[in-house]
């Protein structure tokens, strides 16, 4: 049984460090351009890997020079590929423009993930897997089919979308920020649970939220670190989360990895190489959380 199935995107990351993010209509000068492995999904499957839980992706990568690269990138860092499907159709790319706080905006062309179906095999790889993980780069249909498969959900809502009854109804847990938690809900965060039975609503330096139904809200605190980048920490605090869950440990404790692995992922560049290994993530949470 795969501990984490990751069911969503993979993209080539195009990334302009400029001073400030242009405003509309407004042209800035960037001081470089990297390309790099990174997609919600493919960043999700990568932290989990490296969380130490055995990891599965489902996507779709274009059959060329980007999909080489996200392939060598998953596959280095011992993520399965047997349920990717590769297309004629380009890899989907991102640009990304993080400005000098390290906050970042970010355009995505879906290209080959538009593509994305849940395939007999991959549905029944998700059927078996301890945790499910999906977002909101692939076709819709896509995530529906993948939530209904589950026998435990976790939806990263991200890029912010409203999200229908029908899917609500298969979440068993909810990762958004406080952006996306307004989008969701339409109001206060506590309004999440009466769509979800559990959610995570991450607050960035100040830490995260659990919201459970008939449970207290737990706070859990912020790292404090200087930020290089914050592209990818979501990605890595959701990957690290379902890693941990898939160990079978609380949901508080899950949290607090997953914060400790998003602290650590905004002091590097990029998305994938910014992801921490499970020894660093530990070795610096026994520190935070003696
Ligand atoms: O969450 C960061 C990711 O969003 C980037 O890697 C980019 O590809 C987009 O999917």
């Amino acid at each position: 049984m795969v501990d984490v199935v990751v069911v969503g995107s993979a993209n080539v990351d195009l990334v302009l460090p400029v001073q400030r993010i242009p405003r509309p209509g407004e042209t800035v000068l960037a001081t470089g351009l990297s390309r790099g492995p990174g997609g919600k999904g493919a960043n999700q499957a990568v932290a989990a890997a490296r969380a130490g839980a055995s990891t599965a992706l489902v996507a779709s990568l274009g059959s060329d020079d980007g999909g080489s690269l996200l392939r060598d990138a998953l596959a280095e860092s011992g993520v399965d590929l047997s349920l990717v499907s590769w297309t004629d159709t380009p890899t989907g790319t991102a640009i990304i423009t993080v400005d000098a706080d390290g906050e970042n905006a970010i355009t995505v062309a879906p290209s080959a993930n538009g593509e994305l179906k849940l395939s007999g095999e991959a549905a029944a790889a998700v059927r078996g897997a301890k945790i499910v993980l999906s977002q909101l780069e692939i076709p819709f249909a896509t995530v529906q089919a993948a939530a209904e498969a589950s026998s435990y959900f976790v939806l990263n809502a991200a890029p912010a979308a409203e999200l229908p009854d029908e899917l609500l109804a298969h979440v068993d847990l909810l990762v958004v920020n406080e952006t996306e938690a307004e989008v969701v809900a339409g109001g206060d965060r506590s309004s999440l649970l009466a769509k979800v039975p559990a959610a995570v609503v991450t607050l960035g330096a100040a830490g995260a939220v659990i919201l459970a139904r008939g449970a207290a809200e737990i706070s859990i605190p912020g790292v404090s670190v200087e930020v290089v980048d914050t592209t990818a920490a979501g990605d890595t605090f959701c990957g690290v989360l379902a890693a941990t869950l898939a160990t079978g440990s609380d949901l508080t404790n899950a949290v607090r990895r997953a914060n400790v692995a998003a602290s650590l992922s905004v002091q590097a560049a990029g998305a994938i190489p910014s992801v921490p290994h499970g020894d660093v993530i530990d070795a610096r949470a026994a520190e935070v959380y003696l």
